[in-house]
């Protein structure tokens, strides 16, 4: 018990740190995992080195783990779009005015890491970087605080949840889908699995069933900038509805594991679903196109 706590200040007090806590972004690839076509998970697979059904929920948090170093600062804002909107009187995510444009933002990184996965002239170690870059990105871009200018996106409002002391950001990140699943801290791969099984099944059989064809709607593999600003600006909705419904000030210092959690929760639920089920479609697209451009020259080398 004591361990955990010093844990959960330790990861608290990092800016930002292991977005979606990186037991949403392990569960959001296990989810892909789940729903990619078998060309995807082989090229993928074998890309990354990995034969195991881990291969994706093996990289997720890679990204996390590479913004801190001096290698990987220059990524360090590839996380999240600050939009400059005015929550909760208004929404709305402006690429022009959020993504900056000497650093880039997720959008601007999807983009770049898409385009870099589909380029044959790369090696295949930096289309690797690339993939792992992807399946974190489309993860961080559906919590909604990462698509948010205020207060650093949450990060400098102080809450309370279930009486620990933890910034809004963290508590978007990591406490609400963790208690949602109830995680053991130090196992987050078998929940993350598990939790992954039980969305794939609510979106093949269960509550997200018709809506699922819908979420796919925005998924342009020519134009990933707009599929992107699509994907960020429905996530930074929630911003205004459920994350600051009457705006900072009315939950600074408040208790937000009960009524707070209770309108959170299934944002978290469905946003985490959206991101597995979209990454396995963009994926999907992007091995689709590189079978067409390996069919259409002479280069028999399918990776
Ligand atoms: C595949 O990835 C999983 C998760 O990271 C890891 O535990 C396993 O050792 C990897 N297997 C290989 C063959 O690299
Ligand atoms: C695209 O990715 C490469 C490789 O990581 C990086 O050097 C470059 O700065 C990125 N460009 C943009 C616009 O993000
Ligand atoms: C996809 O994007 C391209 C490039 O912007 C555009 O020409 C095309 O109409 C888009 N396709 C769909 C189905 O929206």
């Amino acid at each position: 018990m004591k361990l955990s706590s010093i844990a959960v200040v330790g990861t608290a007090a990092l800016p930002g740190a292991l977005a979606w806590g990186g037991f949403g972004h392990i569960s959001v690839a296990y989810l892909a995992s789940n729903f990619v076509s078998p060309a995807t998970t082989t090229y993928l697979q074998t890309l990354l080195r990995n034969d195991t059904g881990d291969y994706l929920a093996g990289i997720a948090t890679w990204a996390d783990s590479v913004r801190y170093t001096k290698w990987g600062q220059f990524t360090s804002e590839f996380h999240f779009i600050d939009a400059k909107d005015d929550p909760p009187r208004s929404c709305g995510v402006d690429f022009e005015r959020d993504c900056k444009k000497d650093r880039g933002c997720v959008v601007s990184a999807l983009h770049n890491y898409t385009t870099r996965m589909l380029d044959a002239d790369l090696s295949a170690g930096e289309r690797a970087v690339a993939a792992k870059f992807v399946v974190h990105f489309v993860g961080d871009m559906h919590q909604p605080l990462h698509t948010e200018d205020v207060e650093r996106g949450g990060n400098d409002i102080q809450v309370l949840f279930d009486g620990r002391r933890l910034n809004l950001h963290h508590v978007w990140d990591t406490s609400i889908a963790e208690k949602l699943v109830g995680v053991p801290r130090q196992k987050p791969y078998e929940s993350a699995k598990r939790w992954a099984d039980e969305l794939t099944t609510e979106i093949n059989e269960g509550k997200y069933a018709s809506a699922r064809v819908d979420w796919l709607r925005s998924a342009n593999l020519s134009d990933p900038r707009s599929t992107a600003m699509a994907w960020v600006t429905e996530g930074n909705a929630y911003v205004c509805t459920t994350v600051l419904p009457e705006g900072p000030d009315a939950i600074r210092g408040k208790e937000l594991g009960n009524e707070y959690y209770g309108a959170a929760a299934p944002v978290v639920e469905v946003q985490i679903a959206r991101a597995g089920y979209r990454l396995a479609a963009w994926l999907d697209l992007i091995v689709a196109s590189l079978k067409t451009q390996s069919s259409s020259s002479s280069s028999s080398d399918d990776l």
